[in-house]
Protein backbone atom coordinates (compact mmCIF):
# COMPACT_ATOMS: atom_id res chain seq x y z
CA UNK A 1 0.00 0.00 0.00
CA UNK A 2 1.35 3.65 -0.69
CA UNK A 3 0.83 6.49 0.98
CA UNK A 4 2.08 10.12 1.96
CA UNK A 5 4.62 8.75 4.67
CA UNK A 6 6.19 5.39 4.22
CA UNK A 7 8.67 5.46 7.19
CA UNK A 8 6.52 7.31 10.50
CA UNK A 9 9.09 7.11 13.67
CA UNK A 10 6.32 7.94 16.86
CA UNK A 11 7.84 8.90 20.22
CA UNK A 12 6.35 7.84 23.61
CA UNK A 13 4.79 4.46 24.08
CA UNK A 14 2.48 5.09 25.98
CA UNK A 15 -1.60 4.68 25.50
CA UNK A 16 -1.25 7.52 23.05
CA UNK A 17 1.72 6.42 21.26
CA UNK A 18 0.78 2.84 20.99
CA UNK A 19 -2.72 3.95 19.07
CA UNK A 20 -0.66 6.35 16.89
CA UNK A 21 2.02 3.44 15.98
CA UNK A 22 -1.01 1.32 15.37
CA UNK A 23 -3.22 3.27 12.82
CA UNK A 24 -0.07 4.77 10.66
CA UNK A 25 1.15 0.95 10.53
CA UNK A 26 -2.53 -0.08 9.38
CA UNK A 27 -2.07 2.80 6.52
CA UNK A 28 0.55 0.78 5.49
CA UNK A 29 3.42 2.77 6.54
CA UNK A 30 6.52 1.39 8.29
CA UNK A 31 6.88 2.53 11.92
CA UNK A 32 9.31 2.62 14.62
CA UNK A 33 7.84 2.96 17.72
CA UNK A 34 10.52 4.60 20.59
CA UNK A 35 9.99 5.04 24.19
CA UNK A 36 13.09 5.60 27.10
CA UNK A 37 13.37 2.00 28.25
CA UNK A 38 12.42 -1.24 26.56
CA UNK A 39 9.64 -1.61 29.38
CA UNK A 40 7.69 1.30 27.93
CA UNK A 41 8.05 -0.15 24.36
CA UNK A 42 7.39 -3.54 25.03
CA UNK A 43 4.24 -2.52 27.12
CA UNK A 44 3.08 -0.01 24.13
CA UNK A 45 4.08 -3.05 21.47
CA UNK A 46 1.65 -5.40 24.08
CA UNK A 47 -1.34 -2.72 23.69
CA UNK A 48 -1.16 -2.90 20.18
CA UNK A 49 -0.83 -6.48 19.87
CA UNK A 50 -4.21 -7.07 22.46
CA UNK A 51 -5.97 -4.64 20.30
CA UNK A 52 -5.35 -6.49 16.87
CA UNK A 53 -5.64 -9.58 18.90
CA UNK A 54 -9.61 -8.41 20.43
CA UNK A 55 -10.53 -7.32 16.59
CA UNK A 56 -9.90 -10.73 15.16
CA UNK A 57 -11.47 -12.31 18.18
CA UNK A 58 -14.43 -9.72 17.19
CA UNK A 59 -14.13 -11.07 13.81
CA UNK A 60 -13.37 -7.49 12.99
CA UNK A 61 -9.88 -7.95 11.79
CA UNK A 62 -7.82 -10.82 10.30
CA UNK A 63 -5.13 -12.97 11.44
CA UNK A 64 -3.27 -11.90 8.37
CA UNK A 65 -4.35 -8.37 9.13
CA UNK A 66 -3.15 -8.57 12.78
CA UNK A 67 0.50 -9.89 11.12
CA UNK A 68 0.51 -7.94 8.85
CA UNK A 69 0.72 -4.84 11.04
CA UNK A 70 2.56 -6.11 13.88
CA UNK A 71 5.14 -6.59 11.13
CA UNK A 72 5.29 -3.18 10.18
CA UNK A 73 5.97 -1.98 13.79
CA UNK A 74 9.47 -2.07 14.96
CA UNK A 75 10.37 -1.39 18.32
CA UNK A 76 13.89 0.98 19.91
CA UNK A 77 14.95 3.15 22.52
CA UNK A 78 16.87 5.18 20.66
CA UNK A 79 15.14 8.45 19.57
CA UNK A 80 17.59 9.68 17.03
CA UNK A 81 17.64 6.40 15.58
CA UNK A 82 14.57 5.98 15.10
CA UNK A 83 13.85 9.92 13.75
CA UNK A 84 16.33 9.80 11.41
CA UNK A 85 15.10 8.05 8.17
CA UNK A 86 11.67 9.01 8.87
CA UNK A 87 9.67 11.44 6.36
CA UNK A 88 7.38 11.74 9.66
CA UNK A 89 7.99 12.14 13.09
CA UNK A 90 5.10 12.26 15.69
CA UNK A 91 5.22 13.16 19.78
CA UNK A 92 3.26 11.47 21.97
CA UNK A 93 5.68 12.09 24.77
CA UNK A 94 4.35 13.24 28.58
CA UNK A 95 2.65 16.87 28.44
CA UNK A 96 5.31 18.95 29.38
CA UNK A 97 6.52 21.78 27.73
CA UNK A 98 9.86 21.62 27.89
CA UNK A 99 10.35 17.68 27.35
CA UNK A 100 8.57 18.21 23.85
CA UNK A 101 10.46 21.73 22.99
CA UNK A 102 13.75 19.84 23.91
CA UNK A 103 13.20 16.59 22.05
CA UNK A 104 12.06 18.67 18.50
CA UNK A 105 15.56 21.19 18.80
CA UNK A 106 16.68 17.78 19.25
CA UNK A 107 15.51 15.94 16.24
CA UNK A 108 15.35 18.83 13.94
CA UNK A 109 18.94 18.34 13.07
CA UNK A 110 18.78 14.45 12.82
CA UNK A 111 15.83 13.80 10.57
CA UNK A 112 15.56 15.32 6.94
CA UNK A 113 14.96 18.88 6.11
CA UNK A 114 11.62 18.09 4.93
CA UNK A 115 10.39 15.44 7.73
CA UNK A 116 7.04 16.68 8.74
CA UNK A 117 7.52 17.40 12.83
CA UNK A 118 4.24 16.97 14.54
CA UNK A 119 3.35 16.69 18.27
CA UNK A 120 0.39 15.04 19.60
CA UNK A 121 -0.18 17.72 22.38
CA UNK A 122 -3.72 18.22 23.67
CA UNK A 123 -3.36 21.63 24.86
CA UNK A 124 -0.16 22.72 24.70
CA UNK A 125 0.95 26.03 22.34
CA UNK A 126 2.39 24.63 19.28
CA UNK A 127 4.50 27.71 18.60
CA UNK A 128 5.96 27.16 22.10
CA UNK A 129 6.47 23.06 21.34
CA UNK A 130 8.54 24.18 18.60
CA UNK A 131 10.43 27.59 19.44
CA UNK A 132 13.23 27.41 17.74
CA UNK A 133 13.12 24.28 15.64
CA UNK A 134 14.69 24.32 12.51
CA UNK A 135 12.36 24.37 9.52
CA UNK A 136 9.11 25.77 11.46
CA UNK A 137 7.02 25.42 8.10
CA UNK A 138 6.96 21.27 8.85
CA UNK A 139 5.84 21.69 12.08
CA UNK A 140 2.65 20.93 12.99
CA UNK A 141 -0.18 19.42 15.49
CA UNK A 142 -1.64 16.26 15.13
CA UNK A 143 -4.07 15.47 17.95
CA UNK A 144 -5.40 12.06 18.23
CA UNK A 145 -8.20 11.06 20.11
CA UNK A 146 -8.44 7.89 22.83
CA UNK A 147 -8.62 5.08 21.92
CA UNK A 148 -6.89 6.24 18.72
CA UNK A 149 -7.88 2.91 16.53
CA UNK A 150 -11.69 3.66 17.23
CA UNK A 151 -12.14 7.19 17.40
CA UNK A 152 -12.61 9.33 14.30
CA UNK A 153 -11.17 12.48 15.17
CA UNK A 154 -7.89 13.82 14.07
CA UNK A 155 -7.37 17.63 15.74
CA UNK A 156 -4.90 19.20 13.28
CA UNK A 157 -3.36 22.53 14.62
CA UNK A 158 -1.28 24.78 12.50
CA UNK A 159 0.82 27.81 13.89
CA UNK A 160 1.56 30.94 12.52
CA UNK A 161 4.51 29.14 10.46
CA UNK A 162 2.62 25.89 9.41
CA UNK A 163 2.62 25.78 5.98
CA UNK A 164 0.10 25.03 3.49
CA UNK A 165 2.19 22.04 1.77
CA UNK A 166 2.75 20.40 5.48
CA UNK A 167 -1.18 20.77 6.23
CA UNK A 168 -2.78 19.17 2.95
CA UNK A 169 0.21 16.42 2.96
CA UNK A 170 -1.03 15.73 6.70
CA UNK A 171 -4.89 16.11 5.99
CA UNK A 172 -4.21 13.29 3.28
CA UNK A 173 -2.17 10.84 5.41
CA UNK A 174 -4.82 11.45 8.02
CA UNK A 175 -7.56 10.49 5.78
CA UNK A 176 -4.97 7.49 4.71
CA UNK A 177 -5.38 6.22 8.79
CA UNK A 178 -9.03 6.59 8.53
CA UNK A 179 -9.44 9.63 10.08
CA UNK A 180 -11.80 12.79 9.88
CA UNK A 181 -9.16 15.77 10.21
CA UNK A 182 -10.17 19.27 11.49
CA UNK A 183 -7.99 22.54 11.02
CA UNK A 184 -7.48 24.98 14.28
CA UNK A 185 -5.39 27.33 14.85
CA UNK A 186 -2.70 27.23 17.58
CA UNK A 187 -4.62 28.52 20.64
CA UNK A 188 -4.99 27.20 24.11
CA UNK A 189 -6.82 24.02 24.07
CA UNK A 190 -7.40 24.42 20.42
CA UNK A 191 -11.18 23.07 19.51
CA UNK A 192 -11.37 19.88 21.40
CA UNK A 193 -9.59 20.22 25.28
CA UNK A 194 -11.12 23.49 26.26
CA UNK A 195 -14.83 21.91 25.55
CA UNK A 196 -13.85 18.53 26.66
CA UNK A 197 -12.01 18.91 29.87
CA UNK A 198 -14.24 22.00 31.32
CA UNK A 199 -17.05 19.27 31.20
CA UNK A 200 -15.07 16.89 32.86
CA UNK A 201 -14.13 19.89 35.29
CA UNK A 202 -17.66 20.31 35.93
CA UNK A 203 -18.83 16.85 36.48
CA UNK A 204 -16.34 16.46 38.97
CA UNK A 205 -17.49 19.75 40.98
CA UNK A 206 -20.59 18.11 40.83
CA UNK A 207 -19.54 15.01 42.36
CA UNK A 208 -17.22 16.96 45.12
CA UNK A 209 -20.34 18.81 46.30
CA UNK A 210 -22.57 15.88 46.26
CA UNK A 211 -25.16 16.94 43.35
CA UNK A 212 -25.63 13.20 42.50
CA UNK A 213 -22.87 9.93 42.52
CA UNK A 214 -20.82 9.33 39.14
CA UNK A 215 -22.71 6.96 37.50
CA UNK A 216 -26.16 9.33 37.61
CA UNK A 217 -23.82 12.44 36.52
CA UNK A 218 -22.50 10.15 33.43
CA UNK A 219 -26.00 8.71 32.86
CA UNK A 220 -27.14 12.10 32.99
CA UNK A 221 -24.96 13.41 29.81
CA UNK A 222 -25.09 9.24 27.95
CA UNK A 223 -28.70 9.24 28.48
CA UNK A 224 -29.79 12.96 27.93
CA UNK A 225 -27.52 14.12 25.50
CA UNK A 226 -26.41 11.63 23.75
CA UNK A 227 -22.40 10.95 24.65
CA UNK A 228 -21.06 8.38 23.74
CA UNK A 229 -19.97 8.07 27.50
CA UNK A 230 -20.10 9.96 30.70
CA UNK A 231 -17.55 12.67 30.97
CA UNK A 232 -16.19 11.11 34.39
CA UNK A 233 -16.07 7.58 33.19
CA UNK A 234 -13.86 9.76 30.05
CA UNK A 235 -11.91 11.71 32.53
CA UNK A 236 -10.89 7.95 33.86
CA UNK A 237 -10.03 7.26 30.20
CA UNK A 238 -7.69 10.23 29.85
CA UNK A 239 -6.04 9.95 32.38
CA UNK A 240 -6.71 12.36 35.70
CA UNK A 241 -3.18 13.19 35.67
CA UNK A 242 -3.48 13.96 31.71
CA UNK A 243 -6.75 16.29 32.53
CA UNK A 244 -5.21 17.37 35.59
CA UNK A 245 -2.20 19.04 33.51
CA UNK A 246 -4.27 20.53 30.69
CA UNK A 247 -6.56 22.26 33.84
CA UNK A 248 -3.46 23.99 35.30
CA UNK A 249 -2.50 25.01 31.58
CA UNK A 250 -6.07 26.33 30.84
CA UNK A 251 -6.32 28.05 33.85
CA UNK A 252 -2.93 29.59 33.42
CA UNK A 253 -3.97 30.61 29.60
CA UNK A 254 -7.40 31.80 29.51
CA UNK A 255 -7.77 32.85 32.87
CA UNK A 256 -11.08 31.27 33.26
CA UNK A 257 -12.24 30.03 36.47
CA UNK A 258 -13.93 27.12 34.59
CA UNK A 259 -11.00 25.51 34.70
CA UNK A 260 -9.26 25.28 37.64
CA UNK A 261 -9.15 21.33 38.91
CA UNK A 262 -11.39 20.59 41.65
CA UNK A 263 -10.05 19.87 45.06
CA UNK A 264 -11.06 15.81 44.50
CA UNK A 265 -9.11 15.95 41.42
CA UNK A 266 -5.73 16.69 42.85
CA UNK A 267 -5.94 14.52 46.01
CA UNK A 268 -6.95 11.79 43.63
CA UNK A 269 -3.98 12.00 41.24
CA UNK A 270 -1.56 12.98 44.59
CA UNK A 271 -3.20 8.84 45.62
CA UNK A 272 -2.43 7.76 42.24
CA UNK A 273 -5.48 7.05 41.22
CA UNK A 274 -5.72 7.85 37.77
CA UNK A 275 -8.61 5.89 35.86
CA UNK A 276 -7.98 2.94 33.85
CA UNK A 277 -4.19 2.92 33.30
CA UNK A 278 -4.33 2.34 37.11
CA UNK A 279 -7.54 0.31 38.06
CA UNK A 280 -8.90 3.53 40.19
CA UNK A 281 -10.56 6.38 39.50
CA UNK A 282 -14.27 7.52 39.64
CA UNK A 283 -14.65 3.50 38.75
CA UNK A 284 -12.79 0.45 39.41
CA UNK A 285 -11.52 -1.15 36.40
N1 LIG B 1 -10.72 -4.07 16.91
C1 LIG B 1 -11.62 -3.69 15.97
N2 LIG B 1 -12.79 -3.07 16.28
C2 LIG B 1 -13.04 -2.85 17.57
C3 LIG B 1 -12.16 -3.22 18.60
C4 LIG B 1 -10.97 -3.88 18.22
N3 LIG B 1 -10.08 -4.27 19.13
N4 LIG B 1 -12.70 -2.87 19.79
C5 LIG B 1 -13.87 -2.28 19.53
N5 LIG B 1 -14.09 -2.30 18.18
C6 LIG B 1 -15.26 -1.78 17.48
C7 LIG B 1 -16.50 -2.48 17.97
O1 LIG B 1 -16.68 -3.72 17.30
C8 LIG B 1 -17.57 -1.49 17.66
O2 LIG B 1 -17.85 -1.52 16.27
P1 LIG B 1 -19.35 -1.36 15.69
O3 LIG B 1 -19.72 0.06 16.03
O4 LIG B 1 -19.20 -1.61 14.23
O5 LIG B 1 -20.15 -2.38 16.42
C9 LIG B 1 -16.88 -0.17 17.94
O6 LIG B 1 -15.47 -0.42 17.81
C10 LIG B 1 -17.14 0.35 19.35
O7 LIG B 1 -16.66 -0.61 20.29
P2 LIG B 1 -17.50 -1.22 21.50
O8 LIG B 1 -18.89 -1.52 21.04
O9 LIG B 1 -16.74 -2.32 22.12
O10 LIG B 1 -17.50 -0.10 22.55
P3 LIG B 1 -18.45 1.15 22.71
O11 LIG B 1 -19.54 1.17 21.74
O12 LIG B 1 -18.71 1.17 24.15
O13 LIG B 1 -17.46 2.34 22.31
C11 LIG B 1 -15.80 3.95 22.69
C12 LIG B 1 -16.24 2.53 22.95
C13 LIG B 1 -15.46 4.12 21.22
C14 LIG B 1 -14.55 4.18 23.52
C15 LIG B 1 -16.96 4.91 23.09
O14 LIG B 1 -17.35 4.66 24.39
C16 LIG B 1 -16.58 6.36 22.97
O15 LIG B 1 -16.60 6.94 21.90
N6 LIG B 1 -16.22 6.97 24.12
C17 LIG B 1 -15.80 8.33 24.16
C18 LIG B 1 -14.33 8.37 23.88
C19 LIG B 1 -13.80 9.76 23.83
O16 LIG B 1 -14.50 10.74 23.99
N7 LIG B 1 -12.49 9.89 23.58
C20 LIG B 1 -11.82 11.15 23.53
C21 LIG B 1 -11.08 11.34 24.78
S1 LIG B 1 -10.27 12.90 24.83
C22 LIG B 1 -8.80 12.57 24.15
O17 LIG B 1 -8.42 11.47 23.87
C23 LIG B 1 -7.99 13.74 23.88
C24 LIG B 1 -6.86 13.98 24.76
O18 LIG B 1 -6.03 14.72 24.35
C25 LIG B 1 -6.69 13.45 26.09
Amino acid sequence: MSNTYGTVAVLGAGTMGAGIAQVCAQAGSSVVLQDITDEFVQKGLARIRDFLQKGVDKGKTTAQQRDDVLSRITTTTDRAGASRNAQMVIEAVPEKLELKNGLFRELAGVVAPTCVLASNTSSLSLAKVFAGVAGPERCIGMHFFNPVPLMALLELVRTDATSQATIDAVTAYGKQLGKEPILVKDSPGFASSRLGVCLGLEAIRMLESGVASAEDIDKAMVLGYGHPMGPLKLTDLVGLDVRLAIADYLTKELDHPGFKAPELMRRMVADGKLGKKTGQGFYRW
